[in-house]
Formats: structure tokens, C-alpha cells, sequence
């Protein structure tokens, strides 16, 4: 089983990635819509947070750990990896997929990488790929707008059109490859696409799950026969991530379960 976790309903976008790219694997959504948003937290807490829902998957049984949300990638992922180390849990996040799928395209002029401000000022996409491309500028922009406006439901229309052109509206001919460094960001592909037509435009969750599929398919733990399982749980406000889940998925997250997360076991605190 694989578990997925994000900070709340965005991740979904991560989730349907990785169902169609693994077929056969169990998944296990975990979304703390209890504490949600982690764009707008400090690092301290994005590493609290994240450990306590590493800890509660991992006490799950799970043999992967996805960290679908960006922010949480950002922060979290040397705590979280070192952790599920401990217990033989290999542990993904979104960045160097999305990094990765940048750079093999990427030609000329600068690469922009879009975010939360967390995931903006933690500077994990940019410094990897200032390690890996030292001679492509990067152009970093938060923008936090974005993230209220796909749970409204408006993607599309006048509202995120003036938004979109107000936040990238410079960045017009001067960005050959877009980083979308946010779960929620891919429901907005359209109009980015529009505000920057002359970019490609780069989905970490869909980078991240071939990523994942590859990675795991490699370890011959990839695919089977059987046709897997799919169960959600949130912290807060199951009746909210099913109705707004529905847009990122196209159907309604079922089974989902609402659990309080219990303390972080005592291996995912310390590090
Ligand atoms: N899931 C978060 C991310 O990808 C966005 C929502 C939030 O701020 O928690 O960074």
C-alpha cells in the first residue's frame, strides 16, 4: 500500500496521477483538512505536521509514503525521509520529479516555478535546480490566490484571468518552462496556459507519479493483476472534501473517513 498525504484536498491531483499510472496498488489518501493550509506556515510547523501524518500512514502499514503537497515537500522531506528509513518506508515527494520533467525540456530562457509562499521562500525547487542546471536562470513567484480560488471553483473566467495576468503577466516571453509547484495550480493549466502561451507548462503530480510508477516498477513492486484499492481520510470537514474533492477527481473521494490524528509516534519526532 501507498500512502499519499497532502495537506488537505489539492493532493487529489497527485492521487489521480498515481491510480492511473499504478493500477494494481492500494492507495491511501490522507488529507489533514484539519490544518490545512501549510503554504502560509513556518517550516517548524510544516515539519510538525508532516511527521505527525508520516507517523499515523506509517503505523498504517504502508510501504511508500508519497508527500503529494509541495509545501510539505519543501520542508518536510528530510525529516519524513529519515524516519520511514528507519522503518524500510521509501518516501517521494513532488519537487525532483517536477525538476527532473523541467530540465529534460527545457532549452533556453529562464524557468519559472510557481508556488505557495512556503514552498516559494523554502527554495527547494530552485536550489535543485540551480544544482543540476547552474547556468538556467530561475524566476521563483508565489502565488497564493491561486489556491482559494480552485476550491471556489473558478478556474476559468475573468476572475483568474486577472489574477493569473496580474501575478505572471510580466513573465510573458521571458519563461520558456512553467513549474507547476502546487497541487492546486494544475486546475488553473488553462488559464496560465493563456497568460504565458509560449510556455510548457510542467504538472508535478503528473511528473511525480511516472516518477513514482518507474521508481517503483524498477523494484518490481510496481504493477500486478488486481485492480487496487483507493480509501481517503481527513482530519476536519468530511463533507467538504468530498464536495470540493469532486472537482479535482471528477467523482466524489469514497471511501473517506474522517480520523484524528493521534501524537506522532516517537520515531517521527526528533528529526
Ligand atoms: N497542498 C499545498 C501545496 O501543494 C497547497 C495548499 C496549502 O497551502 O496547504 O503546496
Amino acid at each position: 500500500m501507498i500512502g499519499v498525504f497532502d495537506s488537505g484536498i489539492g493532493g487529489l491531483t497527485v492521487l489521480a496521477a498515481l491510480r492511473h499510472a499504478l493500477p494494481s496498488q492500494d492507495l491511501l489518501y490522507l488529507g489533514d483538512t484539519a490544518r490545512v493550509p501549510y503554504g502560509t506556515r513556518s517550516p517548524e510547523t510544516v515539519v510538525r505536521y508532516s511527521m505527525r501524518v508520516g507517523g499515523y500512514l506509517a503505523s498504517e502499514g504502508i510501504q511508500a509514503l508519497v508527500v503529494a503537497c509541495n509545501t510539505a515537500t519543501t520542508h518536510a522531506l528530510p525529516s519524513l525521509t529519515a524516519a520511514c528509513a528507519q522503518r524500510g518506508i521509501r518516501v517521494f515527494g513532488v519537487v525532483e520529479p517536477g525538476v527532473q520533467e523541467a530540465l529534460t525540456a527545457h532549452e533556453r530562457g529562464a524557468i519559472a516555478v510557481l508556488g505557495t509562499e512556503g514552498t516559494i521562500a523554502g527554495g527547494a525547487y530552485q536550489s535543485m535546480i540551480q544544482e543540476r542546471s547552474p547556468q538556467t536562470e530561475v524566476i521563483a513567484r508565489p502565488c497564493p490566490i491561486f489556491v482559494p480560488l480552485v476550491e471556489e471553483g473558478w478556474c476559468t473566467g475573468e476572475v483568474p484571468e486577472q489574477i493569473a495576468e496580474t501575478y505572471l503577466g510580466d513573465l510573458r516571453g521571458k519563461v520558456q518552462t512553467v513549474i507547476l509547484g502546487c497541487t492546486h495550480y494544475p486546475l488553473l493549466r488553462q488559464v496560465i496556459a493563456a497568460t504565458l502561451p509560449e510556455a510548457n507548462l510542467v504538472d508535478s503530480a503528473q511528473a511525480t507519479a511516472r516518477f513514482v510508477a518507474q521508481e517503483l516498477e524498477a523494484t518490481g513492486t510496481g504493477r500486478g493483476q488486481r485492480q487496487g484499492r483507493t480509501e481517503y481520510r481527513v482530519t476536519d470537514h468530511l463533507e467538504r472534501f468530498q464536495r470540493v474533492g469532486e472537482s479535482f477527481l471528477g467523482h466524489a473521494p469514497s471511501p473517506t473517513v474522517w480520523i484524528d490524528l493521534p501524537e506522532a509516534p516517537p520515531d517521527f519526532i526528533g528529526f
